[in-house]
């Protein structure tokens, strides 16, 4: 192991946690969030306590500069990152968007490999190395000197070694705070990434962090990330639930909770990310993105720390030491005495939401509450998964420019189903019908009836999927659908998601329709301000 190096702007014993969910991760096909919703998830990766939120790609789409101005505006605490490729327009366009931030953090990026250069950029290794140089100094003489520029040599771990160093020695003289070493194609394997880390490390000295940013195809992210700190990286490149392109990125929880279990492995470095804020934000970006958790998945899984056989049972009873090697406390699991029932207060039901890793107040608590009782009237028990479905589906809620009014729909075996909604739009009620191979299709056909002529066009269903929130026959379903506009072409981009929460599935399904085609509407309209107010200090409740 080599000795760690420090750069600057990494405290001495500290490895920089760089959160790329809002970048890396939504550019996972099918993940795309809206403006609101990336404020939501930037809100609590500020509260998990990354050190860098990278917010964005501002030369993308006027939503994501968007998302990235307004992320740099309200952060507290956290840098915040812009993505820019080395490109006339790209950085200038970051540098707007983050010139507001705390702490801004410039990411320019240009491909080094000479697979990359011959076939994706059609330049050679010269052109490559002086645009890097040329943004690198951009973005030191625009943000001036205390303010980090990161640059990233895409596909470095395919990148002849030499001249990958001639790159990072030129770009560290033009200027920049941080290299990284991004695997984009997972291709590396840990020993060999090691070995390049500590090359590049050498060549940083303390004028820079090493950083890395590893992706998953070979299933390798986390591994390669904690070999590189071993060879002195001093940032690592990491996303909620390991979200990101193809099989994704190394997923944060299981960077940061590996340099947390094995501390002689990792002597004297710690992140300072409060742990016990994992869990809440694996199930936000979960939840918003509509990309469930495998049960088995590490650390967040729902089965991370289930015990099934009776001797495992057994060991844990005695002392949890004998099979589980972290506490769920520590990630956030925390079960809760406290139950809610119809007679409860708004107060003991926020600290209950305390307890299970939510802030929720104001307003929003005020609606949680309302769906909380409503929910103890109908159901024996309000379990804590159903208060969290509640929650979320709180979170990020659009202004509410297609009402539902009534619903009607009727279905029996071997025949077709008949659907008919009564919706409010622009000031009027409106009128749908229509038939369906079952009852769900038959409703979203009667909404697209009853939009369409005013709108025109209507909701297209990507993906549907459906979930008992918790046991037993009152159990409440929870309905996630991705949708894009008729009018827009088929792709990912701009499509939404819709989350519909009811102990009656069709209304749940028709529910999570609805909130797609408002989500939708307020994207046509250009209103990137339907997000809850950002929290306010603690206030004393009544
Ligand atoms: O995977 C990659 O190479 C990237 C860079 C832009 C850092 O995401
Ligand atoms: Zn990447």
């Amino acid at each position: 192991m080599s000795s760690p190096t420090y750069g600057p702007g990494v405290p001495e014993g500290s490895v920089r946690i760089f959160d790329t969910t809002l970048r890396d991760g939504e550019q996972a096909p099918g993940a795309g969030l809206t403006v609101a919703e990336k404020i939501q998830v930037a809100r609590q990766l500020a509260r998990l306590k990354v050190d860098v939120i990278e917010a964005g790609f501002p030369a993308a789409s006027p939503g994501d500069f968007e998302a990235v101005r307004r992320i740099a505006e309200e952060t507290r605490g956290s840098a915040v990152a812009a993505l820019a490729r080395c490109k006339d327009g790209d950085p200038q366009r970051a540098v707007e968007a983050i010139g507001v931030a705390e702490r801004p953090h410039l990411h320019v990026f240009i491909a080094t490999s000479d697979i990359h250069l011959k076939h994706k950029l059609r330049i050679d290794r010269d052109q490559a190395l002086a645009e890097a140089v040329r943004w690198v100094r951009y973005g030191r003489e625009k943000l001036g000197r205390d303010a980090e520029v990161e640059f990233s040599a895409e596909d470095a771990s395919r990148t002849d070694p030499d001249f990958l160093l001639q790159v990072y020695a030129a770009v560290l003289e033009a200027g920049a705070s941080t290299l990284n070493i991004p695997d984009t194609v997972g291709y590396a394997i840990p020993s060999e990434f090691g070995s390049l880390v500590s090359r590049v490390t050498a060549l940083a000295g303390d004028e820079a962090v090493v950083s890395v940013h590893c992706h998953n195809d070979l299933g390798l992210a986390t591994a390669n990330t904690l070999a590189a700190v071993q060879a002195g990286a001093r940032q690592v490149e990491v996303t909620v639930n390991g979200l990101g392109e193809r099989a994704g990125n190394a997923s944060l929880e299981e960077v940061v909770m590996a340099l947390r279990t094995r501390p002689t492995q990792f002597p004297t470095l710690v992140s300072r990310v409060a742990t016990e804020q994992i869990t809440p934000a694996s199930r936000l970006v979960s939840h918003l993105t509509g990309f469930s958790i495998q049960p088995n998945k590490a650390v967040v899984g729902a089965n991370a720390f289930a015990h099934e056989s009776g001797i495992h049972q057994d060991g844990v009873i005695k002392n949890p030491l004998t099979y589980e090697i972290m506490t769920p406390q520590s990630v956030g699991l925390t079960g809760s005495q406290l139950t809610i029932g119809k007679l409860s207060g708004r107060k003991g039901l926020q600290k209950k939401l305390r307890d299970l890793g939510y802030h929720v107040e104001g307003p929003e608590l005020d609606l949680v509450y309302r769906e909380a009782i409503a929910l103890a009237d109908r159901k024996k028990d309000v379990t804590d998964a159903d208060l969290i479905a509640i929650v979320e589906q709180q979170v990020a809620e659009v202004p509410e420019t297609v009402g539902l009014v009534d619903w009607e729909v009727s279905s029996a075996k071997g025949g077709e189903s008949r659907g008919h909604v009564t919706l409010t739009l622009a000031g009027s009620e409106r009128h749908g019908s229509s038939r369906g191979n079952g009852p769900v299709d038959a409703l979203y056909g009667a909404v697209d009836a009853a939009i369409e002529p005013v709108l025109a066009w209507h909701p297209v269903l990507m993906s549907y999927e459906i979930r008992a929130v918790s046991g037993g026959e009152d159990a409440q379903g929870q309905v996630v659908v991705r949708c894009r506009r008729s009018i827009d072409d088929a792709s990912y981009a701009d499509s939404v998601t819709g989350h519909g929460l009811s102990t009656n599935i069709v209304e749940a399904s028709l529910g999570a329709y609805l909130v797609a085609t408002n989500k939708l509407h307020a994207m046509e309209l250009g209103d990137t301000t339907s997000v809850i107010p950002a929290p306010r200090p603690d206030e004393e409740l009544p």
